[in-house]
């Protein structure tokens, strides 16, 4: 993948706006709001019941953090996110074997968030470059699935 300057830019200006501590509990909220299926992966994290319970579980709130994190190693070896990205696909696949399907959606629920977030501040080509970002995440992620 080539990134041209602006494309850089962009995204770091994404990122440079993020909250980690409320994007990333209200993403993995709406994923698992959206798309109840997402809860069965997260056995562990006790009450999923409704959205209200979601939004103020504190394992969402934490795990939510770890994936932006996990986000930030993308953006940090933005030329090399298959490399970077090796094991973090493998327990994804073998692992917790997570539907990549999934992959796609919680993506979608970020970029919703930051929407809400940066409001006129988060123009067509500033969601461009994002949205090519994501997009090679999630096929970095899918990359050990076969
Ligand atoms: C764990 C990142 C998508 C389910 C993790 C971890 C990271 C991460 C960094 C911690 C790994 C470790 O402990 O070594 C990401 C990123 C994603 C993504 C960057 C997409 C952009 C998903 C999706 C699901 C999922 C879509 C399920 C629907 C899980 C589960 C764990 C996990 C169940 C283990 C949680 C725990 O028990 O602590 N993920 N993930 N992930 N991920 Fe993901």
């Amino acid at each position: 993948v080539q990134w041209k300057a602006e494309e850089r830019a962009a995204i770091q200006a994404v990122f440079a706006k993020l909250d980690y501590e409320s994007v990333g509990r209200e993403t993995l909220t709406r994923l698992l709001v959206v798309y109840p299926w997402t809860r069965r992966y997260f056995g562990g994290f006790g009450n999923l019941f409704n959205s209200e319970a979601i939004m103020a579980n504190p394992k969402v709130a934490a795990h939510g953090v770890v994936v932006l994190k996990g986000l930030e190693m993308a953006l940090k070896n933005m030329d090399d996110i298959k490399n970077t990205y090796a094991s973090l696909s493998e327990l994804h696949s073998e692992k917790l074997q997570v539907d990549p399907g999934n992959f796609q959606l919680l993506g979608d629920c970020l970029t919703v968030v930051i929407a809400t977030r940066m409001r006129s501040e988060f123009t067509p080509d500033i969601q461009a470059a994002w949205q090519k970002f994501l997009a090679v995440v999630v096929s970095a992620l899918r990359k050990q699935y076969n």
